[in-house]
């Protein structure tokens, strides 16, 4: 009998050998859970209660995780399932609709559920079925799903830049072989990586960290997570700290509603984010590294899996990489579906195996991040961008955009213009700029009337705010850049019922810890439930104001206080439609 085996209350072997696979570590316990689900389905209270014994953590802290993460089951589910989106870009293209279809149509079969945004608004509605990712799924796709289930839709093409896109990031894809390492090396992958360790083609000395540090803050690039953090800046901090080990965590949890630029380039060029990963590693002294990246994009994770795995086998990533003393090994955690675990904190806890539920701040990542160790938190599209500053120098990057805002952004544009999709080009475009040149212009017969900008934590911008240069200062004029989503509205819309959407979902995916945004996010949803068919009361107004104002200022952190800026965008620019 396993030694830590109680005899009283023993635990099953199948539990016992999926715990020792791990070492009994507790932070691989959301790992432990998704393989059991994986192969019976849901989680019973046993296996629950068997986790916990075989990791020595009590049992509420399993089933705490269990029941957070809305990919992980703690009740049988029908054979198959269907998880429809209901986010913004799905609901304006008849998700709602669909999904009541589905539920009229497909038998008891299939479980059908919806979902926040899945990252793939560009193929909106969009859905997983059997957690393998679909659309545009219409009824007629759905009809034909019974017959097909288990086969992949295609993705959209995105090789060819639009006229007027700056490619840098995206400049290979479509031409890569996002599955073949040798493929990305022809297109010049790891050669800002061996210039850094002085193992490029000229026999250079090594670029010292500092050096690297140097050049990405001078370069000016700013988090594209949406904060805006200076990438250089918070390297140096995380250089500075003394204590080792310390980390580098790629945040590739991207549920942002309106956003997947992180899908694509993870993608189309899964290498070239593995090197940015290495040169944030060599620059803060780190040696190990995470990509924690949404449940959902399980293709993504495979993807980059296997780019790991031939990154390792060819010395780029690993031991001594490219025979130098620099050593970095890069792991894949897969979320289990909590927009929250994209707030950096709450991602943290996640990938320690715990709920994902934002932190204290101070002490921020730089200082005390992964297991309390220095830590640098960055989003996929900061990282991918690094290898080619490294590459060319600050002064290459700053003359890609304006001198405010330097360099390329990844734009998603979704919503009634005629070109929807995602392209590159430099910060500071307005918005008249996005929807005519990389739009193709309003569709036909369709009439701006406002812009949802940043993601659904985001400003409602209406046509007199056409000329305002997006950038990261840009909000304070109304106009936010978030994460650089942009969804275009026509008269046909409703700006309340599209922010009754956009309060459903900061709702369902509130983490629940504090009060002002577990409550105010369902009071508000309320609200606009009763404006937007019509019914409103003549308090509404000033009780949704004061909601607003409450979930800003006194929210713990970024989700509940960002629910409020539609919200207030929405009063400045549509006040009579509150009433
Ligand atoms: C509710 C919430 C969700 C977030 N989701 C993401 C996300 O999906 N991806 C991301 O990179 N940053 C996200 N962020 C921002 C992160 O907390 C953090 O600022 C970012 O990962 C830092 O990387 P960057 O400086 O490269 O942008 C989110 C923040 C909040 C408050
Ligand atoms: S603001 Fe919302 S998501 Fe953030 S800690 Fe509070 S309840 Fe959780
Ligand atoms: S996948 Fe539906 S809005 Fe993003």
């Amino acid at each position: 009998m396993h030694p830590r085996t109680l005899k009283h209350n023993p635990v099953s072997q199948e539990v016992e050998t999926l715990a020792g696979k791990y070492d009994h570590d507790p932070k691989a316990l959301l790992e432990i859970l998704q393989e059991i689900q994986h192969s019976e389905g849901y989680l019973t209270p046993e296996r629950i209660a068997e986790v916990g014994r075989s990791l020595r953590i009590p049992q509420h802290q399993v089933q705490g995780i269990a029941t957070f993460y809305t990919m992980l089951n703690t009740a049988p589910q029908a054979g198959n399932t269907l998880r429809i989106c209901d986010s913004p870009a799905c609901w304006l293209r008849g998700a709602a609709e669909l999904r009541e279809y589905a539920e009229n149509t497909l038998g008891s079969n299939w479980t059908v559920t919806r979902n926040s945004c899945l990252g793939l608004c560009d193929r909106a509605p969009a859905a997983l079925v059997n957690n393998e990712q679909w659309g545009p799924l219409n009824r007629l796709g759905l009809d034909s799903l019974l017959a097909t289930a288990g086969t992949h839709s295609p993705n959209p093409d995105y090789t060819d830049p639009r006229p007027g896109e700056v490619r840098v990031m995206l400049a290979n894809a479509g031409k890569i072989d996002p599955t073949s390492l040798e493929s990305a090396l022809t297109f010049g992958a790891y050669r800002a990586l061996a210039m850094a360790l002085g193992k490029g083609e000229s026999t250079a000395l090594p670029v010292s960290p500092k050096t690297i540090i140097k050049t990405v803050e001078t370069a000016g690039i700013r988090g594209r997570g949406g904060a805006g953090f200076p990438v250089g800046r918070k390297w140096s901090f995380v250089a500075a700290e003394a204590r080792t080990p310390k980390y580098v965590v790629c945040n590739a949890d991207e549920s942002e509603p309106l956003v997947f630029k992180d899908r694509v380039l993870m993608e189309t060029n899964p290498q070239q984010l593995l090197e940015g990963m290495a040169l944030a590693a060599y620059a803060v002294g780190a040696e190990e590294g995470f990509i924690y990246i949404r449940g959902e994009y399980e293709d993504q994770a495979q993807l980059l899996e296997n780019a790991i795995a031939q990154a390792e086998n060819s010395g780029y990533l690993g031991e001594n990489i490219l025979d130098s003393d620099f050593s970095f090994h890069v792991h894949v955690h897969r979320g289990a579906g909590a927009y929250i675990c994209g707030e950096e904190s709450a991602l943290l806890e996640s990938l320690e195996g715990k709920r994902g539920e934002p932190r204290m701040r101070p002490p921020y990542p730089v200082t005390s991040g992964y297991l309390g160790q220095p830590t640098v938190v960055n989003n996929v599209e900061s990282l991918a961008m690094v290898p080619h500053i490294v590459l060319n120098g600050a002064d290459w990057y700053r003359g890609l955009g304006n001198p405010h805002a330097p360099g390329t952004k990844i734009y998603t544009l979704l919503g009634h213009v005629k070109h929807p999709g995602l392209f590159e080009a430099p910060l500071g475009l307005t918005l008249r700029e996005v929807i005519e040149h990389f739009g193709g212009g309003m569709q036909h017969g369709s009439e701006f009337q406002f812009a949802l900008t940043g993601g659904a934590a985001g400003t409602i911008v209406p046509s007199d705010l056409l000329d305002v240069p997006i950038d990261y200062d840009s909000q304070k004029k109304g106009v936010s850049l978030g994460a650089g989503a942009f969804l275009i509205c026509d008269k046909t819309v409703s700006p309340v019922a599209l922010l009754r959407e956009l309060l459903h979902f900061f709702e369902v995916e509130s983490c629940g810890k504090c009060t002002p945004c577990r409550v105010g996010t369902r009071e508000a949803r309320e609200i606009l439930d009763r404006l937007a068919a019509g019914e409103g009361k003549p308090e509404d107004y000033v009780h949704l104001a004061h909601l607003a104002e409450t979930l800003e200022k006194t929210s713990f952190c970024g989700l509940g206080q960002s629910a409020a800026w539609p919200i207030k965008s929405a009063f400045v620019h549509f006040r009579p439609a509150f009433g």
